[in-house]
């Protein structure tokens, strides 16, 4: 493949000297190129010593582990810390409030300004036993999976946490997605509980959490508690028989609950995320392997010190969340932000002004919010005290070379580190990026392999591992790390499929990339049906299997466009069925909404006579692309579709739009 766009002039960045300047700073933890480099090799080299190391030190085993690692890709198998016994919510909380009970651990910044606190180590403990006995109570045991839905309030951790401590599987569902969404979520989890709250704030809408709960359980059975948290105190509809006010309950309960002890591999979470089919897919997450990569990413790749206080502005509905604003702070007994507001509410300081209250020392946000904040201008920034931010980190999508040079001037004065991290629900934790301390940066690459993380580049076509440094192809790993997912919920094949099987004997991460001279990574994107929109992943499958459930569509064809702030966007082709003459494309934008969110709502309908198919019926969506991005005159060859002619008519009718 050509390598010619890499020859772009791109200026390399050292690290800031502000940061290895000891009398003002901590000691950066890998403080320079050598020192990663020296331990990248011995990560590579010898896995089990270093995580068999980093295991010992990072977590609190109540039973030793007898063998580092077994098992491989091939069976999916992987195996890691056997024989280990330990706790998820002991290693998050209890060491920690033994030590500190005053630290805090949690800032909680509301979503209006002004109504913040602070949840300390030993308030989050007895918070943490109080839900655990309630939902004990009411005989959840370990292995039972419950559904989380929930604002971002600091009882939405206390929940998850509330879970890891009696073993049982949480199953975090982002309450932007709708009843339907979370209905097939719950169900395909088999989830008998919910814990959800009222209502949820954000910027200045309200979010009808409680309402979109009661809509979705309307067909699962087998639900039989919904536990409320009073975010809002707004009358919500209450059924009496079954939902269960979450301040009544924790009223009833002492404030300690002895741990369940755990299996190394037992399975800690579920969370759903989309690939290429239209069903999303359960990713799971096991105990200490899990811990352990978010744990050890969090201390190295945020060069975390104590002290510092670190704010994630993420969802914790989505996999950064979990495990970087939940996991990995907590392991490290770190204090963490949790942000309920949006970045411009109720103006575009917002974050800044957040940053500089707190004295915030790591950011993490996302592409879309950063090229956003760009559009407002930096009148929103500059004025702010920013000097506490030492890390300034990015992901969910490549950052453009436009909004990373912003990122590192206007936000970070050019005095932090920069860092793009990519990383995926199914990794569990960072695998390509820099670290603050070592890593010389280019603007739009993630840079270099995390530690244990075996990079691989395959040609896509005959999977062939492309050895030479400047290359194009499909990222790969090589060997297992200890936070990948180790299933799709109650389908494991499918987990080979998608994993293991394009490549054999690689993960395949599902993203096209290339390395440069310096064997530095540039994530390109996505080589399946998964687009981004906003850092969200959506699968083109899921948002077409919903639009063809409204009466009047036969056919439908989604595709991601390139926009400006949002990364992608939503763009859907839809043919009607016959006798149908027109529909009201709104009703269609609708059927989305309802069926996963408005979050995954086209930005643009198309309503075309015929769809480009290939004589066996493949809908080419390239050209679809093609046609939107204004490249009509670049359609390539045509001679496989069954009807050329519809081209020009599908032309008039996207140029009509
Ligand atoms: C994309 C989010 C480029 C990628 C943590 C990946 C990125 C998908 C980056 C996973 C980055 C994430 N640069 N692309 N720094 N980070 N991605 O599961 O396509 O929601 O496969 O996890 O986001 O999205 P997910």
């Amino acid at each position: 493949m050509s390598t010619d766009h890499l020859k772009i002039k791109i200026i390399s960045h050292p690290v800031p000297e502000r940061l290895l300047d000891e009398s003002k700073n901590p000691k950066p933890h890998i403080h320079s190129i050598e020192r990663y480099k020296e331990l990248y090799q011995e990560s590579i080299a010898n896995p089990t010593e270093f995580w068999g190391k980093h295991a010992n030190e990072f977590l609190h085993w109540d039973k030793p582990f007898e063998n580092v690692l077994s098992g491989g890709f091939e069976h999916g198998d992987v195996f890691w810390f056997k024989g280990g016994k330990l706790n998820a919510s002991y290693n998050c909380v209890d060491r920690h409030a033994i030590k500190d009970p005053n630290k805090v651990a949690i800032i909680y910044e509301a979503n209006e300004p002004g109504q913040h606190r602070s949840i300390t180590y030993g308030q989050l403990f007895r918070d943490v036993c109080r839900f655990a006995n309630v939902l004990k109570s009411h005989g959840l045991k370990k292995g039972d999976t419950v559904a989380i839905y929930m604002p971002m309030v600091p009882e939405a951790v206390v929940a998850f946490l509330a879970c890891t401590r009696l073993g049982v599987i949480h199953s975090v569902v982002f309450a932007g997605f709708s009843s339907e969404a979370l209905r097939n979520r719950i169900r395909d989890a088999d989830s008998r509980f919910v814990i959800t709250a009222d209502e949820g704030r954000r910027g200045d809408k309200t979010i009808h959490i409680k309402k979109i709960v009661d809509a979705a359980l309307k067909e699962c059975p087998n639900v039989k508690r919904v536990f409320v948290f009073r975010r809002t105190g707004s009358e919500v509809p209450f059924d009496s028989s079954r939902d269960l006010w979450w301040h009544e309950e924790i009223e009833k309960q002492r404030p300690y609950c002895p741990p369940e002890i755990m299996d190394s591999e037992d399975p800690l979470f579920l969370l759903y995320t989309s690939g290429s089919t239209g069903k999303p897919k359960g990713i799971l997450h096991t105990v200490a392997g899990y811990l352990l990569g978010t744990a050890v990413t969090f201390k190295y790749v945020f060069d975390y010190h104590e002290g510092d206080v670190y704010g994630c502005m993420a969802d914790i509905g989505w996999i950064t969340g979990h495990s970087y604003i939940v996991y990995g702070p907590l392991i490290n007994g770190a204090t963490t932000v949790l942000f309920e507001s949006t970045p411009i509410y109720p103006t575009p300081s917002r974050y800044w002004e957040t940053v500089e209250k707190h004295k915030i020392t790591q950011f993490y946000t996302a592409p879309t919010a950063i090229r956003l904040l760009r559009k407002y201008g930096r009148e929103y920034v500059d004025g702010r005290d920013l000097s506490s931010l030492r890390v300034i980190g990015s992901v969910g999508e490549p950052i453009q070379p436009e909004a990373w040079d912003w990122y590192n001037e206007v936000v970070g004065r050019n005095e932090c580190a920069v860092i793009d991290t990519y990383w995926q629900t199914e990794t569990g934790s960072i695998i390509v990026t820099p670290f603050p301390g070592a890593t010389v940066t280019k603007p739009g690459s993630a840079t270099l392999p995390s530690f244990g993380i075996d990079l691989a580049i395959l040609d896509p076509i005959t999977g062939k591992e492309l050895e030479e440094t400047e290359v194009e192809g499909v990222l790969a790993i090589r060997q297992p790390w200890p936070s990948m997912a180790r299933t799709i919920y109650n389908d494991h094949g499918l987990y080979l499929k998608t994993y293991f099987q394009h490549y054999k004997n690689y993960y395949f991460t599902g993203d096209s990339v290339g390395r440069d001279a310096d064997g530095y990574y540039w994530i390109r994107g996505r080589v399946d049906d998964v687009i981004n929109v906003s850092g969200h992943r959506l699968s083109t499958a899921e948002i077409e299997a919903a639009l063809i459930i409204h009466p009047s569509v036969a056919e439908a064809a989604v595709i991601g466009i390139h926009d400006d702030i949002t990364g992608q966007s939503v763009h859907a082709f839809a043919t009607l069925k016959q006798l149908q003459e027109s529909v009201d494309v709104k009703e269609l934008s609708l059927q989305v909404s309802k069926g996963i969110g408005s979050f995954a709502s086209p930005r643009k309908i198309y309503i075309v006579k015929d769809l480009p198919k290939t004589r066996s019926g493949k809908i080419m969506r390239r050209i679809l692309r093609k046609i939107v991005s204004g490249e009509s005159d670049q359609l390539g060859d045509l001679s496989t579709l069954s009807d050329p002619s519809s081209i020009p008519i599908l032309i008039e009718t996207v140029k009509n739009s």
